[in-house]
């Protein structure tokens, strides 16, 4: 274990570097001070053996309680599955337990991980539409790593995936159907610490559901006009969700892609998503256009695994590594997009 993974570890359990030595001390019999905490953060001296295990047997003893964040645009094809399963890809590489939750009927981010497998996964009722029409527990369905059923699965985070069988919620009527997601997903929240979900490109049922039950919606916009236009449409439906159903849904940011630094109608274009949210809504640094995401998809693979130092995963990772930490998230810088050195 590095320094740098020992912080990450130290921070998903909510502990200062005092706390933390308070622990180890107990568990260990040791007397360390937090200096060589803070030492052993910054890499000045190595960790031992037995700090390590204890660290990371502690991690995996912690109850979490999961924030869930939705990807979520009316509009299609504007990088939304690309999106969820980046990040989850991200927030798994940094040791967090993360669940990614496929809402769209197209079922997209499931065939990419699931491949041919994704038809068996219905045929066992291992997808969300049993979860959503017919009550299951979602722990019943959730594919990980491991799994019997799925030998083949390899994605470094579990998997609640979907169905065009999903699509039979628009027609639905049923008390309170608007929660149902917000529900199932209470009985893994203390599992998880990160809950990413894929949302359908439409304003319906399984969009109002999605950012029901989040806590951070992000929405992607592709760096092309007409699409910016779209934005004012699921942000009038995210505010009626926080009027309606869910008072705590922030509004983590737009996320511009296929970013062109190139181009300077891509960057006139972030510079108007930026004047157009009014500080309201946070712009965040953009994902540039990259043949890795296409490439990968092809792959049955995800681009930040695959190709992890292509240009358009590294906002994805910054974006991964704020959430994670807490830190404030990394914005579009408009006067480095003006000058044309990209965000
Ligand atoms: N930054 C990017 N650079 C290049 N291609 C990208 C980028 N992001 C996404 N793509 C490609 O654009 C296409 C659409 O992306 P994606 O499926 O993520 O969009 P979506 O919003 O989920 O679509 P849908 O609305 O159909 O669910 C895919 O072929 C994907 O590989
Ligand atoms: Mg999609």
């Amino acid at each position: 274990m590095d320094g740098e993974r020992m912080r990450e570890l130290r921070q998903q359990l909510r502990l200062s570097q005092a706390d933390l030595k308070d622990r180890l001390n107990e568990r260990l019999g040791r007397s360390y001070d937090k200096h060589k905490v803070s030492r052993w953060e910054n890499g000045r001296e190595p960790i031992p053996d037995d700090v390590a295990g204890t660290l990371t047997a502690m991690v995996s003893d912690h109850p979490r309680d999961a924030r869930a964040i939705v990807v979520a645009n009316q509009k299609g094809g504007v990088g939304k599955t690309t999106s969820a399963l980046n990040l989850a890809c991200a927030l798994a590489q940094k040791g967090r337990r993360v669940l990614l939750v496929d809402m769209d009927p197209q079922a997209t981010a499931t065939v990419a991980l699931l491949a041919e497998h994704h038809v068996t996964a219905y045929k066992m009722d291992r997808t969300m539409a049993t979860v959503i029409l017919r009550d299951q527990p979602i722990a019943d369905i959730i594919i990980g790593q491991g799994s019997d059923d799925f030998p083949s699965y390899h994605a470094p985070f579990d998997l609640a995936g979907s169905h065009i069988a999903l699509s039979e919620t628009d027609q639905r009527r049923e008390a309170g159907f608007d929660v149902a997601l917000r529900e199932a997903l209470e009985a893994v929240r203390s599992v998880y610490d990160d809950i990413i979900i894929d949302a359908p490109p439409n304003l319906g049922t399984l969009t109002v559901m999605a950012l029901t039950a989040a806590q951070e919606v992000i929405i992607p916009v592709r760096t092309e006009p007409y699409d910016t236009m779209g934005v004012g449409l699921i942000l009038g439906t995210i505010n009626k969700v926080q009027r309606r159903l869910n008072p705590g849904l922030r509004l983590a940011g737009v996320l511009p892609t296929q970013f062109n630094r190139r181009k300077s109608v891509d960057q006139e274009v972030v510079a108007h998503l930026v004047q157009a949210m009014d500080d309201k809504v946070p712009v965040l640094e953009p994902v540039t256009n990259s043949a890795a995401f296409g490439h990968a998809a092809r792959n049955g693979r995800i681009a930040i695994e695959m190709t992890p130092t292509a240009s358009g995963v590294v906002a994805y990772r910054r974006l991964a590594d704020a959430l994670a930490s807490g830190a404030p998230l990394p914005r579009a810088d408009i006067s480095a997009v003006m000058m044309g050195e990209g965000a």
